[in-house]
């Protein structure tokens, strides 16, 4: 554990003891991460809430806002999957703009939390509780899918969450979503200048897994290189419109745990995949 843990809530309850790298399973990966995002909800809207606004859509610890970058086209009028959607403030943004937006994600703990902001906006967009890779929602349901670094990197099978993506998005949709860029897996989470230092191999992708002292998976994080994300967005019938790496903005001081105008300014923290169905 690093000497000022972020997340000392969620380290603390879980009884998280260590950093190993080994398989781990959907189902224990699911298990696990749904407790942590819920022994950690606190924490993150204590850190990040005020950076991710009420009811705005932040894509990435860059800034970029759906606002200003407009990657789902036109939202109003049209329905909307956030997936891993936490707190909320995306779905609350897109209602805010005439979309029939439905938040979904797996911890409870991040829901509640959305629920407090629904009632302090008054925008109450439909939450559901479910993982990413069983959406409990008929096929051709959305218009358009997007997720702000949610789920993605949690799960053992994103494969089967782009199947799952691909299966509720109409003919014609558009599924957007963020994640940390493949590139950092090969740097120490430091935002300072230990973190410019390669330490690990960007082709292994053996899962980050922090553990108790039974050896179980209390939290789970899954690399995959530029080119398996690819493969599977492809691999679930999308074609891939376009790749953004979005730059560290001038001015822009605000760290984001390992994120920081350091490393922003030399290497690339965001990917953002824009992926539509074909009609
Ligand atoms: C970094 S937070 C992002 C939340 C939100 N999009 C934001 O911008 O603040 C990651 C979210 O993914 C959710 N998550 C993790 N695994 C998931 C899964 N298998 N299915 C759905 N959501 C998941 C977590 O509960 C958490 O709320």
């Amino acid at each position: 554990m690093p000497a000022t843990d972020p997340h000392v809530s969620a380290t603390v309850r879980l009884g998280t003891v260590g950093v190993a790298h080994k398989p781990v399973s959907a189902a224990e990966s699911i298990a696990a991460n749904r407790l942590w995002w819920d022994a950690d909800a606190d924490d993150y809207v204590a850190e990040h809430g005020d950076f991710l606004g009420e009811a705005s859509f932040v894509w990435c610890p860059e800034g970029v806002t759906e606002a200003d970058a407009q990657l789902l086209g036109a939202v109003a009028g049209r329905r909307v999957l956030e997936v891993g959607c936490g707190t909320a403030p995306c779905s609350r943004w897109l209602t805010t703009q005439g979309a029939y937006a439905v938040g979904t994600d797996l911890s409870a703990g991040m829901l509640r939390h959305a629920r407090v902001s629904a009632d302090a906006t008054g925008v109450r967009p439909p939450l559901v509780q479910a993982t990413a890779t069983a959406l409990p929602f008929a096929a051709a349901s959305f218009d358009l899918a997007c997720s702000a670094f949610g789920a993605v990197p949690f799960v053992a099978d994103s494969d089967r969450l782009m199947a799952e993506v691909f299966r509720v998005l109409r003919p014609g949709g558009r599924w957007v979503f963020s994640v940390t860029h493949p590139m950092r897996w090969i740097f120490p989470d430091d935002p300072g200048e230990d973190g410019l230092v390669a330490q690990s191999s960007y082709f292994d992708r053996t899962p980050y897994v922090e553990i108790d002292e039974r050896g179980s998976a209390t939290y789970a994080e899954h690399h995959r290189t530029l080119g398996d994300r690819i493969r599977e967005i492809v691999g679930a019938g999308f074609t891939l419109t376009d790749l953004l790496e979005p730059e560290w903005p001038d001015g822009h001081a605000r760290l984001w745990g390992q994120w920081s105008p350091l490393r922003g300014k030399i290497f690339p923290g965001t990917a953002i995949f824009v992926c539509d169905k074909p009609v």
